[in-house]
């Protein structure tokens, strides 16, 4: 285990990803390479791609990985561009892992504002420094309806709408810049002291709408699914709901023969199944495992393989 990031459900990811096969992966969010190390352990035939948006992600990951010389290849980026990145042609890859989130490391490190310790300011960008609006920026730009928003879809938030009046009201005063400012509107609204959970959910809101996580996940799903070779696998960990039913409904209508509405007196879509859900029912980690490391408590882990 690496201060870094402690890797969940690895000996499930190995598994299903179906690393003893040998050939070329993709670990699209390689994080502190935890579970990239686990995969290229698995035969002197393993190459592994690795990509992050993270450029500290990366270092750490290529000083973990150092040891696998040219079986390993890094690049910076979203794991939605994986073609482009690596100059990738259809089926070319045996498989693809996305661990998706973020990394204890990101949590814990301040000054990249992802958690609501106090004095953290309100950042929350996975690229570190990239060009997209930080969450202070969003907070201070968005109307009320644009906020609302993304406390009710991201966050599942029933005030949304009151939180993102309180947020615009507050701003006219002075501009919300580190957690406290937020946790403060946040106390405002409610009136009275908010509870860590509450916090994190509209944290973690904001930190998907800065990140535009479920845009690059639903983007990146066919794209990637595209990349497999016959037999191919691909494993998705989600740690929220709002990816978890991205990531099922995708493996669900893959494997479905026919996807025509049900009205229709003929089949006219493509008639066959893609390929097959590997995992019928979401993998979760053993108790023992939440015990040992509770951010993979929400861990839901799920494998698709491409047919032949
Ligand atoms: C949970 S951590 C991965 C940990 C890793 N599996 C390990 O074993 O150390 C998630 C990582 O995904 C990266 N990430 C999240 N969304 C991404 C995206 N769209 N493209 C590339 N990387 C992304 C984050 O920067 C973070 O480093």
């Amino acid at each position: 285990m690496g201060a870094f990031h402690e890797s969940v459900m690895l000996e499930d990811v190995v598994r299903c990803l179906g690393a003893d096969r040998g050939g070329l992966y993709l670990d699209g969010t390689v994080g502190g390479g935890g579970h990239a190390e686990a995969i290229l352990k698995v035969g002197e035939d393993v190459r592994l791609l690795a990509a992050d948006r993270d450029p500290e992600a990366l270092a750490e990951a290529r000083a973990r990985l150092r040891t696998f010389g040219p079986r390993v290849a890094f690049a910076p980026g979203d794991y939605a561009d994986a073609r482009e990145l690596f100059g990738l042609g259809e089926g070319a890859l045996a498989g693809v892992l996305l661990d998706l989130g973020v990394s204890s490391h990101q949590i814990d490190t301040g000054a990249r504002g992802f958690s609501f310790r106090p004095g953290v300011p309100l950042d929350m960008r996975m690229s570190g420094q990239g060009p997209e609006p930080t969450a202070a920026e969003l907070l201070a730009s968005l109307s009320v309806d644009e906020l609302a928003e993304i406390f009710r879809a991201y966050g599942e938030e029933r005030r949304a709408r009151r939180l993102a009046a309180g947020i615009v009201e507050s701003r006219k005063r002075v501009p919300l810049r580190t957690s406290d400012d937020l946790l403060r509107v946040l106390e405002a609204v409610w009136g009275r002291p908010v509870a860590a959970a509450e916090a994190a959910r509209i944290f973690q809101a904001l930190r998907i709408a800065v990140n535009k996580e479920l845009d690059s996940l639903g983007r990146a799903l066919p794209e990637l699914r595209d990349l497999l070779a016959p037999g191919g696998r691909l494993v998705v960990i989600s740690y929220h709901s709002l990816e978890d039913r991205l990531v099922k409904r995708a493996f669900r209508e893959w494997s479905r023969d026919c996807v025509c509405p049900p009205n229709l007196p003929v089949c006219r879509c493509r008639g066959r199944a893609l390929g097959r859900e590997v995992t019928r029912v979401p993998l979760r980690p053993s108790p023992e495992e939440v015990a040992r490391n509770t951010r993979a408590r929400s861990a839901r882990l799920r494998a698709w393989e491409r047919g032949q």
